[in-house]
């Protein structure tokens, strides 16, 4: 396939796949990989742990500039970083996922999490000259100038599927209609908030998931990095 040289912005609300085809397509593209929803996750693991309440703007962002946090660029094995302890696996729990839309939508999070982003990504270009960027404001915040904006899409019927299914896999059990109302309430946050809120940059290239597979998304997104010249 060859190796990618710039930005790639993938952006989109959960269970369309992002995490995956990010993760899969900067792999086969030897490029770097950065998560930006973890970033937002450690965060907010760092109030719930401070016992800050995470609906006061004022704390949250007063804890934002005191927190440590590192993730890795590397596809097949990204960390996640809370002053130098593992947390992989704590960000993804259900009391981090169910706080982190307060916490995301504090501007003074989103001015310290995205020059972090910006910073990642300059390093990373300048080490390995490529990387897959995933989140909800890559293409229209953090990488404005990114060489291909990707903005995934699918019902909220096969998203809250697929994070039902997503969590199972982990072991942990949620109903589909659960899944739903978490995937509903998060989209009405994201999409709502007054910083940044979720939405297609307007020259990204929308992509509907719902009755692909991850291997024909990833395909896809190959085969438009190839047709603008970013593999060599
Ligand atoms: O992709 P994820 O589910 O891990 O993201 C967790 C939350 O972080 C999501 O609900 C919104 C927020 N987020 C954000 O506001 N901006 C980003 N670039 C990435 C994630």
């Amino acid at each position: 396939a060859g190796a990618l040289r710039g930005v790639v912005a993938l952006d989109g609300p959960s269970g369309t796949g992002k995490t995956t085809v990010a993760r899969t397509l900067a792999t086969r593209l030897n490029s770097g990989y950065l998560d930006t929803g973890s970033m937002y996750r450690i965060i907010t693991l760092a109030v719930l742990r401070a016992g800050v309440d995470p609906a006061d703007a004022v704390a949250v962002a007063a804890l934002v500039d005191r927190v440590r946090i590192g993730v890795g660029t590397t596809p097949d094995r990204p960390s996640a970083l809370l002053e130098g302890e593992d947390v992989g696996r704590e960000i993804r729990l259900a009391d981090v996922t169910a706080a982190v839309s307060a916490v995301s939508s504090v501007p003074r999070v989103r001015e310290v999490l995205v020059a972090e982003q910006r910073r990642v990504i300059a390093d990373v270009i300048a080490d390995v000259g490529g990387i897959v960027v995933e989140g909800r404001d890559i293409g229209t915040v953090v990488a404005p100038d990114a060489e291909l904006k990707v903005y995934l899409t699918a019902s909220a019927e096969i998203r809250a599927a697929r994070r039902s299914a997503q969590d199972s896999a982990a072991g942990r059990e949620v109903t589909v209609a659960a899944a739903r109302a978490s995937v509903d309430r998060r989209d009405r946050l994201d999409s709502t908030r007054s910083t940044s809120p979720l939405r297609a940059a307007g020259d990204a290239v929308e992509v509907d998931t719902s009755d692909l597979s991850i291997d024909q998304v990833i395909v896809a997104l190959s085969e438009l990095a190839s047709r603008r010249g970013l593999l060599r």
